[in-house]
């Protein structure tokens, strides 16, 4: 999918405000190092990761809705004007309802509708993809976009090879209309090649192979990732669309002001800032701090880097992702808050 340049419409979307929630419990490198045959540097040499979270108690609704409170707190806005929830994670609270539903719950959004959307790693990205498209219809005016997941729900803690890749957050961006053409989403290049799924999947508990002790004893509910294979389309995939975005959109290194990237691994974050020219300087990161929260790293970064003052109206962000699926896609966001 391409967003069409030619679109002529009186909305613009804009994020005008954020959000995030990161459980206190901190696995550092060390944690696994006690537990399984790995090491501290192999893992900060071949992931950027130091520490991650993990949430004791509670589910993947309750960080969302931690990080939507976050969000209304610091914009002073009532959770009954918002029109909308949008969740984007794979680890829901439950099949149904939707993860949306229990946020929308918990935190008191009376006149709100939603639902959640399963892209994996590129979920945050879809998802303001579908805030964008219906904020610029004019139908809605204030749509709520929560990345959101409890990793350690789905990992196996016995599995070194992905184990002491992911972590627990939320994070969650208000986006709304504005008339001013120069900020808010300005281009989408997304894609789905579902030839991906032997590659990062989790097979059970499904309608393909629902629960079951047999499931469980084979280990289904777990994610499985075979690393080497994802890293390789995902290097491509991250990087190409990324440059294909710049392109279409005739912009140089110059004219952007950062690169925001899915934070599965530093290698693959560093490829994508290579091949698109932009210095490390200009690349937002905060796997070190929190590995890969899976939807919520991208709204993670751009919650952190805003609240540090890093970001000014008019600066050119290029959002990028890649997941299982695959999913994958480059946006062009042109930031709108002081
Ligand atoms: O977010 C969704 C998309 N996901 C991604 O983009 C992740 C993509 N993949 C990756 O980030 C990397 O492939 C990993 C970080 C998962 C693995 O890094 P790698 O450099 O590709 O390692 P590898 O899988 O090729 O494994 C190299 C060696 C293997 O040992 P042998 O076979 O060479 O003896 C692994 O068994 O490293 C071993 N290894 C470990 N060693 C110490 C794998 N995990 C660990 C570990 N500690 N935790």
């Amino acid at each position: 999918m391409e967003r069409p340049k030619s679109i002529d419409r009186k909305y613009n979307a804009v994020i005008t405000a954020v959000g995030m929630y990161v459980p206190d419990e901190i696995l550092d490198n060390k944690y696994f190092e006690e537990r399984l045959d790995t090491n501290d540097e192999w893992i900060r040499t071949r992931t950027g990761i130091r520490e991650r979270r993990r949430l004791k108690e509670g589910a993947t609704s309750d960080l969302a809705a931690a990080a939507v409170k976050d969000l209304l707190d610091s914009k002073g806005m009532d959770a009954n004007e918002i029109d909308t929830i949008i969740v984007a994670t794979v680890t829901p609270d439950m099949f149904f309802p939707s993860t949306a539903c229990l946020v929308q719950n918990k935190i008191g959004a009376n006149n709100a509708w939603g639902f959640d959307l399963s892209a994996a790693c590129s979920g945050f990205l879809f998802a303001l993809e579908t805030a964008a498209s219906m904020v610029e219809s004019g139908t809605q005016k204030k749509v709520i976009v929560v990345g959101a997941d409890k990793m350690s729900t789905i990992v196996n803690y016995d599995d070194r090879n992905s184990c002491i890749l992911f972590g627990d957050a939320a994070s969650a961006v208000l986006v709304e209309p504005t008339e001013d053409k120069n900020i808010g989403w300005k281009d989408s290049v997304l894609k789905i090649d579902g030839s991906g799924k032997d590659s990062l999947h989790m097979l059970g508990g499904g309608s393909l192979n629902p629960s079951t002790c047999e499931t469980v004893a084979q280990g289904l509910h777990f994610l499985y990732q075979d690393g080497k294979a994802v890293f390789k389309v995902a290097v491509k995939g991250m990087a190409d669309i990324s440059v294909e975005l710049m392109e279409r959109n005739n912009l140089t290194s110059e004219d952007v002001a950062y690169l925001v990237p899915h934070q599965a691994n530093l290698r693959i974050i560093d490829a994508t800032a290579n091949r698109m020219g932009i210095s490390g300087d200009k690349v937002m990161i905060n796997i070190d701090k929190y590995g890969n929260t899976t939807a919520a790293t991208i709204p993670l970064c751009l919650t952190e880097y805003y609240r540090a003052g890093k970001l000014k109206k008019g600066d050119n962000l290029v959002l990028a992702a890649f997941g299982a699926g695959f999913t994958w896609g480059a946006g062009l966001l042109t930031w709108g808050m002081d």
